[in-house]
């Protein structure tokens, strides 16, 4: 499948959150994204981004536009090597926190991408994959 773009940035502070919303925004409309997929893949995208620096200790995402056919979509990997999460499932659930969040980030991103992917290891770190097709 052609990659049309590739780019990375580090998300270390919360201002890296809000250009990470930003250039992710950008990159949709680019793609040709209307407005309601655009707010679903930028919202996802911020949850991610915030849980990569609060849970994370800071990471990186890699951005990219995906060409198949006719079709455009974006695929963001966000990866961190904090301390990583030792029960994947109980931490997909709707609710679960352990930071006193509302513990909504990870099943929101998942319901507002068409591909979820996330991988993580105790002590190594976590890398969650998401695409949003237009
Ligand atoms: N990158 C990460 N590294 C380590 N743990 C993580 C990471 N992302 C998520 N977690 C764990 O999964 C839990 C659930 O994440 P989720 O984003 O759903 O909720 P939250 O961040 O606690 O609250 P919020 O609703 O504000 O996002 C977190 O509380 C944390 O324990
Ligand atoms: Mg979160």
């Amino acid at each position: 499948m052609p990659i049309l773009l590739s780019e990375q940035r580090v998300i270390q502070s919360a201002e890296d959150v809000v250009g990470v919303r930003q250039m992710v925004r950008q990159r949709a409309v680019e793609l040709g994204f209307n407005l309601v997929d655009q707010t679903k893949i930028v919202t996802a995208a911020s949850e991610l981004a915030r849980n990569t620096l609060q849970h994370g200790g800071g990471g990186v995402v890699t951005i990219e536009g995906l060409e198949e056919g006719a079709r455009r979509g974006l695929r963001l990997t966000f990866e961190d090597r904090g301390p990583g999460i030792v029960d994947l499932d109980l931490a997909m659930r709707d609710g679960y926190t352990t930071g006193g969040g509302l513990g909504l980030g990870l099943s929101g991103a998942k319901r507002l991408s068409n591909e979820f992917h996330i991988e993580s290891k105790a002590g190594e770190g976590t890398r969650v994959t998401i695409v949003r097709w237009r």
